[in-house]
């Protein structure tokens, strides 16, 4: 029998588990400052929506969908991204109609693309990203960029590098396309990227292998209309002005087709290469494309939590609190074990962290699990002192040891636990 987990997944349990929870926690609570809703979408999708808003293209519908077949062999997927499900709850329901424009939405899940996993790569991976729908205003790109990028400097990383890149659309992309494709003829392309650059020459800017040699690239956003290049320059400005550090990256072009006008990401420098942990930017025809008769421009990012775990460990910033308990019960008789269940439904209903043995250990067995738990406090049963309704209660720090009446246990922790 196989038991191996598949490929690229992860079992998190313990530690990492309380990383991760303590790692949602502080997201919500950001993202709540910041007036976004959760949104939860299914984890699987039809697969025509992805291959028609992703882009045909794209390596993530070519390549990386885990493509599932159900009973009257309709297609799915399992999603590999949240805005395309995003948008399509959003027409569904006629959430812009429901709610207050533009729609601030948020969502924590996971996502699945069948990629060669590695270092920060996974097959199943989670993310947390943004959505903001039906306003254009570079001050909303503004307010996403400002909240990817202060909440990973709230939660302590600091060689982080901001990328803006602005994409041209239409005949100003077709005009920008022509320019960088007689570029592109006088460069020694790897093999993919002489495909890439009959399907989708942007994409050849983005080359894994090596793309140092497309720093002399003609640059994209000398191709912008005039008010995208005032948007883009209005945008530069205000982060600026922020005290926002950004760099212009020609070269980003991100690996999704429905991206209109501004690109980002946020990238964690490392010693031999940069570790992208999130990325967005604006779309504003995705709508448009699934219902011409709406036009709501939107702008968003998605975060990936295990690389943000990552990159968190490697800098020994830790998020969650040390596990431990405030009481475990030290049985001496089977009495005692028999007692402790209804004492244990007293102080978990209390609020207190409590547990006791299960195993009928010795007492130097309980008090050695006492230690490893880190356990506050130890509560002592015996039969004597179940003759004389007490118990007694010895503080772990201080090492000071008291008997207390059964009636005073909850008083008197709670005095102790101040
Ligand atoms: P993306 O760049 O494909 O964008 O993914 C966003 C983030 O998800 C990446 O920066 C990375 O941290 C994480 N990620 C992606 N693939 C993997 C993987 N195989 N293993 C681990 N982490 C991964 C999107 O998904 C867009 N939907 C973002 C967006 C939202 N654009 C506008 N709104």
């Amino acid at each position: 029998m196989n038991i191996q987990k598949p490929r690229g997944t992860e079992d998190i349990y313990y530690e990492k588990a309380s990383e991760l929870s303590a790692l949602e926690l502080i997201l919500r609570d950001i993202v709540m400052q910041y007036n976004y809703h959760e949104i939860r979408t299914p984890i699987f999708e039809a697969k025509d929506l992805f291959v028609r808003a992703v882009g045909n293209e794209t390596d993530i519908v070519t390549k990386e969908m885990f493509e599932l077949l159900d009973k009257k062999e309709r297609e799915f997927v399992l999603r590999p991204e949240a805005t395309v499900p995003v948008i399509r709850s959003i027409l569904e329901d006629k959430l812009y109609g429901k709610y207050e424009l533009p729609l601030k939405l948020f969502y924590l899940g996971s996502m699945f693309r069948y990629e060669r996993p590695q270092h920060g790569r996974l097959r199943q991976f989670n993310q947390f990203g943004v959505e903001v729908v039906g306003v254009k205003n570079y001050l909303l790109d503004v307010e996403v960029i400002l909240l990817g990028y202060n909440l990973l400097k709230a939660l302590g990383l600091s060689n982080l590098t901001l990328k803006l890149n602005y994409l041209a659309v239409g005949a100003e992309r077709t005009k920008y396309i022509a320019v960088l494709k007689t570029f592109l003829k006088t460069q020694d392309l790897c093999a993919d990227c002489a495909i890439r650059v009959k399907k989708n020459p942007l994409r050849v800017l983005d080359c894994k292998i090596d793309n140092k040699k497309f720093d002399q690239a003609p640059k994209i956003y000398d191709y912008l209309t005039e008010s995208d290049q005032t948007e883009f320059n209005n945008l530069q400005n205000i982060l600026t002005k922020l005290a926002i550090p950004f760099v212009l990256d020609h070269k980003l072009v991100r690996g999704l087709d429905y991206y209109t006008s501004l690109v980002f990401e946020v990238v964690v420098d490392k010693q031999e290469r940069e570790l992208t942990l999130l990325g967005g930017g604006r779309y504003d025809q995705l709508v448009n494309s699934f219902e011409p008769s709406l036009d709501y421009p939107a702008v968003g990012f998605a975060l990936g939590l295990e690389r943000l775990l990552l990159t968190l460990t490697e800098n020994e910033i830790k998020l969650a609190d040390e596990p431990y308990l405030d009481v475990y019960l030290i049985c001496l008789s089977d009495h005692a074990r028999y007692f402790a269940s209804s004492l244990l439904l007293l102080l978990r209903g209390s609020g207190f962290r409590a547990d006791c043995d299960y195993l009928s250990r010795s007492v130097k067995a309980q008090f050695k699990s006492l230690e490893r738990l880190k356990a506050k406090n130890a509560i002592i049963i015996g039969d004597e002192e179940l003759k004389k309704n007490v118990v007694k209660i010895k503080n772990q720090t201080t090492g000071k040891e008291q008997e207390v009446k059964f009636e005073k246990i909850i008083t008197f922790l709670s005095k102790e636990n101040k």
